[in-house]
């Protein structure tokens, strides 16, 4: 099959939805997020990309803060909702419930299985965004989302955005173990 060019910005990969938590001028915000990434293993650090149009931006600029919220799949319309108003001119302060860790500008939301919060450590300035390199100091979830002491996605049920079809998925059947599909070929290619 021959391989064709698309337009540069319609990739197709699934991004783990979450909701950003900030303090905007003292008052709670909240903005829909998808473009986040593990940066660094010890300590943890988390990257977010954040669009200069936004107000959660200058949020973060401001006080150096911020929280992660890992939304379930049956909290999909009011998630979408942060992501089409700004709180530049909607207060979006009351949409949930909130509480604190040890960050005072880090608000995180009770009804999210999971949420971390964050403290800055490199806002890198790209043309359109920025990316936030932050310090996850903590990480907040129940011992109902828990099975054997550790996070379980079935649980949690978090799930993903598509572009460019601005899509919504939950998360499906699970297809293997990581570091251990691969020893079989390993072995395989060995003895050829
Ligand atoms: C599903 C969804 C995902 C989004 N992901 C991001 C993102 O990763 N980064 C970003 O800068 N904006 C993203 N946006 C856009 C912002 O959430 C949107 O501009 C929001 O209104 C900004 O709110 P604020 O001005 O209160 O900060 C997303 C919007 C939606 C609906």
């Amino acid at each position: 099959m021959p391989k064709i060019t698309i337009e540069k910005n319609l990739f197709c990969l699934p991004w783990t939805q979450t909701i950003l938590g900030t303090h905007l001028e003292g008052k709670v915000n909240f903005m829909a997020l998808d473009w986040l990434t593990r940066v660094n293993y010890n300590p943890p650090m988390i990257g977010i990309c954040v669009n200069k149009m936004s107000a959660s931006h200058s949020a973060i600029l401001g006080t150096g803060e911020f929280s992660i919220n890992v939304p379930s799949a049956d909290m999909a319309a009011l998630t979408d909702y942060t992501g089409i108003v700004s709180g530049k001119k909607v207060d979006k302060s009351k949409l949930f419930e909130v509480f604190y860790g040890e960050l005072k500008s880090a608000p995180m939301i009770v009804n999210c299985p999971v949420t971390m919060e964050c403290k800055l450590v490199q806002p890198v300035e790209l043309p359109t965004n920025y990316f936030f390199i932050a310090e996850i100091m903590n990480i907040y979830t129940e011992e109902r989302f828990l099975t054997d002491g550790k996070p379980d996605v079935k649980k949690i049920n978090p799930f993903v955005l598509t572009m460019p079809d601005n899509r919504f998925w939950s998360i499906g059947e699970c297809i293997g173990k990581a570091w251990h599909e691969g020893i079989a070929v390993r072995e395989r290619l060995k003895q050829e």
